[in-house]
């Protein structure tokens, strides 16, 4: 049944993909070579292009032929190799996120970035591509090999595959026994991915460190983890700002699965850390249950972006290990994650809800706590655009719940704590002094000192 429906959806994006077709090489003085644009008609052959960009020339790619000498080409080979391999291309079109993508890369550090043009061996449906996604590895692992036999290193080649180019770089991964660098899957295809053998698709054995970016796990994306960290950005599945209704056409279909990509790109532009928690669940993280990175991480967290082993401080490091954060709506996507905590003085016996507000110059970000019927203590994981630090005040909120045969209390007293994730070893949280009280309905708002270091 579920792959029916994701051959549905797939047949939907088929039909509804818009077509994109880039041709911005510049033109300064000498050709740029771009993506080549392939017909549904015409794909026939796989076509495979490697497009070389460099610090020097970021918007002009240089076109590598499969024969051609590498030594002729601009490619440093004392420098780390990032190769970029996109996914499914319902029309055949160059994807509209290579340019940013190459940009934010070459924008942070001096690499070579090789772009992999495989839209004609993409193109089509869906489960054709699959069909070629062999094929393409065995290429691509060509080409690695012709780069090792100039002196490149394994370990400095990073694999950064999109939706099904993330399995296309775990085969290729798998081809040169788990010893490259990194390999990198942004929301790896879930459609007949799910339920294939770690050989077939992306997994921790495909390189020295392999982490994905899940944003659409039920839809396009793979639903289980498979490298050695597995962001599951809010939850893995819905993304915020993206629309929830058919209505929206190719952006409804498309907006969740490309977040992964976007969300990347930023990461790379901005200097704001997008961390992440290990957890057992997204539910657990907003919960509140997850604070910090001690286990398995030993105090260092994960950060979506270029750093080495995702800024994670371990020698061997576990697998699978699946880690939350939520993001806003928009670039940058970043937040701070605080966890706010209410105790109340007395139990009540019925379910107590309080609407938290962390307000600065620019943001007002807000978030429910809900302490159970009988239990003193509730807490929740707000999510915030700006530091701690510039948050200059804060508004505390209880909602009672009047029933219209009963009145809630109308004011509950406790005491209030926040504080910033990771939590330190001793989870010291910044309280307010015990006994606040809050009237039913009413903001109460407290001005805190904004003050960053
Ligand atoms: C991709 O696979 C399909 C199905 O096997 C095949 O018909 C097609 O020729 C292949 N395309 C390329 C470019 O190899
Ligand atoms: C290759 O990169 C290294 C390190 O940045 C640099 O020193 C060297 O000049 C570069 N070589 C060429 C040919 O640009
Ligand atoms: C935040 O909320 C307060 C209180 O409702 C309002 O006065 C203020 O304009 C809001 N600020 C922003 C940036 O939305
Ligand atoms: C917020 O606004 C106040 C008053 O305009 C200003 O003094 C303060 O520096 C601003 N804070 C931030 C973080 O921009
Ligand atoms: C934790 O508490 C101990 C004992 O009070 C103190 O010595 C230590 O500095 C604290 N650590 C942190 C990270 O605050
Ligand atoms: C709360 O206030 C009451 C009355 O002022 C006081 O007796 C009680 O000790 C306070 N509770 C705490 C935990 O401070
Ligand atoms: C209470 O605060 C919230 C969040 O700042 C704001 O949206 C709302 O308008 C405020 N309500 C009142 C009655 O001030």
């Amino acid at each position: 049944m579920v792959g029916d429906l994701e051959s549905k959806l797939f047949a939907v994006l088929f039909l509804l993909s818009t077509a994109q077709a880039g041709n911005t090489g510049r033109l300064s003085g000498h050709h740029c070579a771009d993506f080549q644009t392939a017909n549904i008609l015409r794909g026939s052959k796989l076509k495979v292009q490697f497009l070389l960009f460099t610090s020097s020339s970021p918007s002009c790619g240089e076109l590598i032929l499969a024969d051609d000498d590498i030594k002729k080409s601009s490619f440093n080979s004392s420098l780390e190799t990032k190769i970029i391999i996109h996914g499914f291309r319902a029309l055949g079109t160059k994807p509209s996120w290579i340019e940013g993508l190459v940009h934010a890369i070459l924008h942070t550090s001096q690499v070579n970035v090789i772009a992999v043009d495989w839209v004609y061996g993409s193109t089509g449906a869906y489960p054709s591509a699959v069909e070629n996604v062999t094929q393409l590895a065995l290429s691509i692992s060509q080409f690695i090999s012709k780069l090792l036999a100039l002196g490149v290193s394994g370990t400095s080649i990073h694999i950064i595959g999109v939706s099904l180019g993330a399995h296309v770089g775990g085969l290729v991964g798998h081809f040169h026994g788990g010893q490259l660098g990194r390999i990198t899957g942004l929301d790896p295809a879930g459609p007949k991915y799910t339920r294939a053998s770690p050989e077939e698709r992306l997994d921790p054995g495909d390189a020295l460190f392999v982490e994905a970016i899940h944003t659409d796990a039920d839809n396009f994306g793979i639903r289980i983890p498979v490298g050695h960290i597995d962001y599951f950005v809010n939850g893995g599945k819905d993304q915020p700002g993206c629309p929830r209704f058919i209505s929206a056409g190719y952006k409804y279909l498309i907006c969740d699965h490309m977040r992964a990509v976007h969300l990347y790109v930023s990461a790379l532009k901005h200097s704001c850390p997008i961390l992440a928690f290990p957890c057992a669940s997204h539910q657990d993280f907003l919960n509140g249950h997850c604070v910090d990175c001690v286990d398995p991480f030993l105090f260092s967290c994960p950060r979506i972006g270029l750093l080495e082993q995702a800024g994670v401080e371990m020698r061997k490091l576990p697998k699978e290990v699946k880690v939350y954060l939520m993001t806003s709506t928009s670039a940058p996507f970043c937040v701070h994650h605080s966890l706010v905590e209410f105790q109340l003085q007395t139990k009540r016996n019925v379910v107590t809800s309080i609407e938290i507000t962390f307000c600065s110059n620019s943001t007002n970000d807000s978030a429910k706590i809900t302490i159970p019927k009988l239990q003193v203590m509730g807490k929740q994981l707000l999510a915030h655009r700006v530091p701690l630090c510039q948050i200059n005040s804060m508004t505390l909120k209880y909602l009672p719940k009047n029933k219209f045969w009963r009145k809630d209390e109308s004011s509950i007293v406790g005491k209030f704590c926040a504080a910033q994730l990771p939590l330190d070893s001793n989870r010291t949280m910044s309280c307010l002094p015990w006994n606040i009280t809050l009237p039913g309905n009413t903001n109460v708002s407290y001005e805190l000192p904004a003050t960053c270091a």
